[in-house]
């Protein structure tokens, strides 16, 4: 049986393209600085990102974790949404490895954190307290629907960081997502920025990896952190060569994905017992909790519809989620949309 894997676009296999780029790519030891196509894709990242360098690393956690403790030392205080990935799925790295703490702050619907609690969390110089020293936002925001934070607000956010001497870090794990979805550049979500990291091997389909980028002082010291995190690697080239066919084939093609969340979303809101305001889907990613008096216990609903050969993901006691991505196409979206149906009158 067919399988409709909705659960995260992590899931996206390379292109047959990629797989050629990475058999054929011209590498070196990158610990040296001698890959000449990792070099390519961090010139690549950071000129797209409008950063003036960029640097490749194995994973979105860790581009998060790098960029964290090369802004912080130990002691020092981010302050970071409720909702972030890095406060919910990364482990507590931030703490565990990098000794900074965390002060969240609860994310809006939209992703945004309201930017006067940022104010007021930004702490006084005083002996009694760590020193306030970084900004996170998430853009897209997983957790809120996949919500894009446009560039008005990431420009406050900026101002608001600035004044107060602390850096602005974006988890941009689908930063071009958010970009598509605004039909606005990349460089002008990240203007005001200190440091973003993104995905590669999500929507972008790249088998491995995420870039960080900012400016040539934070990348080296970035370089440096990824080192001592054992991320340093050698011929990585080869996984570099997915990545630059991933930031220059696979980007536009994501407004397809958000399409397919639409018509999804609007299709599961017709369903008694679903519950789902579908205008609030706008990139690709679906949250919708499920009734279970009126269908079933979250868990039994998922278990049901993947025998139906459809995979989504629970992430709460009712709340489900399901991303859209290269492998989905339309027909698989109306396929879906029927196996819930099934799975719902059974
Ligand atoms: C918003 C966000 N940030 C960071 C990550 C971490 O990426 P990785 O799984 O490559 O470590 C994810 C993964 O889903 C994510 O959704």
């Amino acid at each position: 049986m067919k399988k409709i894997d909705l659960r995260s676009d992590t899931v996206t296999l390379p292109t047959r393209g990629m797989r050629e780029a990475m058999a054929n790519a011209e590498v070196g030891d990158d610990v040296f600085g001698e890959d000449p196509t990792v070099n390519r894709l961090e010139t690549l990242a950071a000129e797209m990102t409008g950063k003036e360098k960029a640097l490749f690393v194995a994973s979105g956690t860790m581009a998060n974790l790098i960029c964290q403790m090369s802004h912080c030392t130990r002691g020092d205080e981010m302050i970071l949404g409720d909702q972030s990935h890095i406060f919910i799925y990364e482990q507590g790295g931030s703490a565990a490895i990098g000794g900074i703490h965390s002060r969240t702050l609860a994310n809006q619907k939209d992703g945004t954190l309201d930017l006067n609690e940022v104010e007021s969390a930004i702490r006084g110089d005083n002996i009694h307290f760590p020193r306030s020293r970084l900004l996170v936002l998430e853009n897209t925001h997983n957790r809120c629907n996949g919500s894009p934070l446009d560039p008005d607000y990431m420009a406050a956010a900026s101002r608001l960081a600035k004044n107060h001497g602390l850096f602005l870090h974006v988890d941009g794990a689908r930063i071009f997502n958010a970009a598509v979805c605004l039909r606005t550049g990349v460089k002008d979500l990240l203007k005001g920025v200190d440091s973003i990291s993104f995905c590669l091997s999500k929507g972008l389909s790249a088998p491995v990896g995420s870039m960080v980028c900012g400016s040539s002082d934070f990348i080296q010291q970035a370089r440096r952190v990824r080192k001592v995190l054992g991320g340093g690697m050698r011929q990585a080239g080869i996984l570099a060569a997915a990545g630059i066919i991933a930031l220059t084939q696979m980007v536009d093609r994501l407004e397809e994905d958000h399409e397919h969340a639409r018509i999804f979303a609007e299709g599961i809101a017709e369903f008694d017992g679903i519950i789902i305001n579908p205008d609030d889907i706008q990139t690709n990613i679906v949250f919708f909790d499920i009734d279970p008096i009126k269908i079933l216990p979250a868990e039994a609903f998922v278990r049901k519809l993947e025998e139906k050969g459809v995979r989504i993901i629970q992430l709460g006691p009712c709340r489900l989620r399901a991303v859209t991505h290269r492998m989905i196409d339309r027909s698989d979206i109306d396929e879906a949309l029927t196996a819930i149906k099934k799975v719902i009158e059974s």
